[in-house]
């Protein structure tokens, strides 16, 4: 077994990063593509794809709703698409381990065609609300049964004409607004659904790339509004999927903290829904440069450089956490090493992700000796002396146990990292990528 692949990693302190690191393809477009590919007319093929477990959780539901999906030796994925209504009751319950989006978007799309399943996941995924995804779906006709709190295993049996559905989401949710999408394809009318800020919009710019008719508004209150028409019919396109910001932003991270790195990553996605952190690394005093913008599949992306920066605390804005939602846990570790405080406001999704994020992030913080307070929708860290030296769990979560990874390049003491495989998630080869700038992350026989 490669030191590399095992459960525990220990990371200490190292440095500087350097030189150009790429970053695998992005999770949120990965899922989609398969899933829009699936719903399609015609033969899709997708590069870049990511082929971390959450996407693979998303293939193998597919193929058992009855698509064709194959990879050839170029790694470029092809998906035989089987339209809006040619989907199997499959024989096997859904497992769709860790993946959030996995499950949810899947439930949409078994909720607009009349055919019956049942999804299941990981410890993880078990405990997450689904009654945000539920409800609307049975408005829109679905017949669904849950375990009690709406958890998880769930049940849909799905209508081939849902009602047509104008629904307020409480929620900045790009997993709510994706499945009552994919569930309106199928539908008697335009599907309207308004968000409270505007969460990510790959389903809406790839719906459009598929060929539907997908209008997004912004509201003067700054909601967010966005109508698919009736009647759409999906056509096979190929899909180049850009490398994940949410990835790149553990290395990102890793620069900016350890004295003396710069370097570069290519082809990152710079969708603006998406670009919150480095919004907020910029304001914080980090040197990145952004480079080559360009359009590639649709997605904005562009080469970013990084260096290494003294930061300065900042009170990141409420209204700024869809557009950087995944990115709280490695902001809280560049935090913990900004002169004054750093203020996250609004963050109470963070507490239904694939762990209490909040939580699991304050309480290994304050292990590793960095001062840290927060509430229920908010996290305040200051500048500390970064001690380490702990063993912390990354709690079935992946950007848990990589903001962990992260931290102990500049910790004191190394930091152990126990349940990394899960890691494999969404950034399959995280350790060796990071380690070829220049990081120290190990199985810890080594020291
Ligand atoms: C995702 C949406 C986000 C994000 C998740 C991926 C997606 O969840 O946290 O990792 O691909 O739609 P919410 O939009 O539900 O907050």
């Amino acid at each position: 077994m490669s030191p590399l692949s095992r459960d525990q990693l220990v990371s200490q302190k190292a440095g500087p990063l350097l030189g150009t690191v790429a970053i695998p393809g992005d999770k949120s477009i990965s899922h989609r593509s398969l899933i829009l590919g699936s719903l399609a007319i015609g033969t899709t093929k997708i590069r870049g794809l990511l082929e971390g477990a959450d996407v693979m959780s998303t293939k193998d539901a597919l193929i058992a709703l009855g698509v064709t999906i194959t990879r050839n030796k170029n790694s470029v994925w092809q998906v035989i698409g089987i339209g809006l209504n040619g989907m199997v009751s499959p024989t096997t319950v859904l497992n769709l381990g860790n993946s959030g989006t996995g499950v949810r978007l899947l439930m949409g799309v078994v909720a607009g065609q009349a055919i019956t399943a049942t999804f299941c996941g990981d410890e993880s995924l078990s405990g997450r609300p689904m009654a945000r995804i539920t409800n609307p779906l049975v408005e829109m006709g679905a017949k669904i049964t849950s375990r009690d709190g709406g958890l998880l295993p769930v049940t849909i049996s799905g209508v081939s004409n849902a009602i047509a559905l104008d629904y307020h989401s409480k929620v900045a949710s790009a997993q709510v607004k994706s499945a009552i999408l994919l569930a309106g394809l199928n539908a008697r009318g335009a599907t309207n659904i308004n968000e409270p800020q505007a969460s990510r919009d790959h389903s809406e710019s790839m719906l459009r790339h598929f060929g539907a008719s997908v209008e997004q508004n912004v509201n003067a209150d700054l909601s967010h509004h966005i109508q698919l028409s009736e009647g759409a019919i999906l056509r096979a396109a190929d899909i180049t999927v850009p490398s994940d910001p949410s990835s790149a932003a553990f290395a990102v991270v890793a620069a900016l903290i350890t004295p003396g790195s710069d370097i570069n990553l290519v082809g990152i996605g710079t969708n603006p829904s998406r670009a919150g952190l480095i919004r907020t690394l910029i304001e914080m005093g980090g040197k990145i440069d952004k480079r080559n913008e360009r359009i590639e599949g649709g997605e904005l992306v562009a080469d970013l450089r990084v260096r290494y920066s003294q930061l300065h605390g900042i009170v990141v804005p409420a209204d700024r956490a869809a557009s950087m939602i995944d990115e709280y846990p490695i902001l809280s570790v560049a935090a913990a090493t900004a002169i004054g405080t750093t203020e996250m406001l609004g963050i109470a999704e963070l507490r239904v992700k694939e762990t209490d994020r909040i939580k699991a992030m304050a309480d290994g913080l304050i292990k590793c000796g960095v001062n840290v307070s927060y509430d229920d929708s908010s996290m305040c860290v200051a500048n500390s002396k970064i001690i380490g030296g702990p063993i912390l769990s990354a709690q079935n979560d992946h950007r848990i146990a990589m903001s962990f990874l992260s931290l102990g390049l500049i910790a004191e003491t190394p930091i152990t990292v126990t349940g990394c495989n899960t890691i494999e998630t969404s950034f399959p080869g995280f350790a060796s990528r990071m380690n070829q700038l220049g990081a120290s992350i190990s199985d810890g026989n080594a020291q």
